[in-house]
C-alpha cells in the first residue's frame, strides 16, 4: 500500500482525492454509497451570502465526453450554510472544504468573515463560475478581478485560501502568480469551460441559459496542460481538477504537477467514482514501484529539444 497522503496549505489529507464543488452537494448526498470518510477532502457547493435559486432548467445537457451544467449557484446562503448544513458534517474526519462565490469583492470578504471559527479547513473562492450574471468568471479572467477579490478574501480568512481558476483566462500562469502574490495559499483548476449546445427542432440552445459550462471527459487534456503551465508558475500547490475519472487521469494530474485532485462529473456517471480512483492510485503506486504519491507531483518533464515549446 503507497502512502497516499498529502499536505495542502498545512492541512493533511489522507488522500488526495476531494469531491468537486456543486457535485457532492453539502458533504452526504452519497453517504448510501460510501461514507465520507473514504475521501481526502470535500468541496462543498458553492455558497453565496444571500439564498440562490440557480437558472431556469433545463440546465444540464450531455455532450461528447462530458456535460454541460448552468445550475448558477443554487444555495441556501451563507446562514443556512452555517446554520444546517455545515454541522451535519462537522465532526467528520474528511478535510472540509468552503466554496464561496460573491458578486463584489466585499461580498466575498463578508463571505469569508462569515466562516472564521466555522467547521471548515480550507475556503476555495470561486472566480471561475461562468453561469452567473455578476462577478464569477469576469474576476477570474484578468489579473485585477482576481487580485480585487483575493486581496479582501485574505484580510478577513480564518482559514487558509485556494484560490479556483477559469480556464477563460486568456493566461492562467499568469492569473495564478497574481493571486499567489496576493497571499492565496494554494490554487485549483480548471473550472468548467463556456459551452453550447443547439436542439436542431426548435432551434433554440438545449439549456435555458443558453450557455453553459463543460465538465467531464472531455476536459482532461485542457486541464493537464493549464495545471502544468500553473504549477510550473507558482510555488503554492496547485489541486487539479477537469474530467479525472481514473486513478490513471490523477497520476496524470500528479506528474503535470498537481498536489491533489478534485472529481466532479465522474460522479455523476458512477457514483463510486471517487473511491474507485483512489483504490487505483494505490494499486498503480504499488505496481510502479511509488511509496509517496506525493512523490509523483510535477515528475513529467517536457520534451525540451522541441524548439516551440517555450511557445506555452
Ligand atoms: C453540476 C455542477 C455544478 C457545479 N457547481 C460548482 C460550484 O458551485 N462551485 C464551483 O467552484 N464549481 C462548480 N462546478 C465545477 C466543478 O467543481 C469542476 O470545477 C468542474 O466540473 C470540472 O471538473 P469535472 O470535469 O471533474 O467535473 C460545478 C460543476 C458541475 C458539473
Amino acid at each position: 500500500m503507497a502512502d497516499l497522503s498529502v499536505t495542502i496549505a498545512g492541512v493533511p489529507f489522507k488522500n488526495p482525492v476531494i469531491a468537486a464543488s456543486g457535485c457532492f452537494g453539502f458533504g452526504l448526498e452519497y453517504e448510501d454509497f460510501f461514507p465520507l470518510e473514504a475521501l481526502g477532502g470535500v468541496s462543498l457547493k458553492g455558497t453565496t451570502l444571500e439564498a440562490r435559486a440557480g437558472n431556469r432548467p433545463p440546465r444540464i445537457a450531455e455532450t461528447p465526453a462530458g456535460m454541460l451544467n448552468s445550475v448558477g449557484l443554487q444555495n441556501p446562503g451563507i446562514d443556512a450554510f452555517l446554520r444546517e448544513e455545515l454541522p451535519k458534517i462537522a465532526g467528520r474526519d474528511v478535510v472540509r472544504i468552503a466554496n464561496i462565490a460573491g458578486r463584489s469583492p466585499a461580498e466575498y470578504r463578508e463571505l469569508a468573515e462569515r466562516l472564521r471559527g466555522a467547521a471548515v479547513d480550507l475556503i476555495e473562492v470561486n472566480i471561475s463560475c461562468p453561469n452567473v450574471r455578476e462577478g464569477g468568471a469576469a474576476f477570474g479572467a484578468t489579473c485585477e478581478g482576481a487580485v480585487s477579490v483575493v486581496r479582501e478574501v485574505k484580510k478577513a480568512a480564518g482559514q487558509p485560501v485556494v484560490v479556483k481558476l477559469t480556464p477563460a483566462a486568456a493566461d492562467i500562469a499568469e492569473i495564478a502568480r497574481a493571486v499567489e502574490s496576493e497571499g492565496a495559499d494554494a490554487v485549483s483548476l480548471i473550472n468548467t469551460l463556456l459551452g453550447m449546445r443547439i436542439d436542431l427542432e426548435s432551434r433554440r440552445p438545449v439549456l435555458r441559459n443558453n450557455f453553459g459550462g463543460l465538465s467531464g471527459p472531455a476536459l482532461l487534456p485542457v486541464a493537464l496542460r493549464m495545471v502544468w503551465q500553473v504549477s510550473h508558475a507558482v510555488k503554492i500547490p496547485v489541486i487539479g481538477m477537469g474530467g479525472v475519472s481514473s486513478g490513471r487521469d490523477a497520476v496524470e494530474m500528479f506528474l503535470a504537477g498537481a498536489s491533489a485532485v478534485q472529481v466532479g462529473a465522474a460522479l455523476f456517471r458512477d457514483p463510486f467514482a471517487p473511491v474507485k480512483i483512489i483504490g487505483e492510485m494505490n494499486a498503480w503506486c504499488d505496481t510502479h514501484g511509488v511509496e509517496y504519491v506525493r512523490d509523483l507531483r510535477g515528475a513529467a518533464s517536457l520534451w525540451e529539444d522541441d524548439p516551440d515549446w517555450r511557445l506555452l
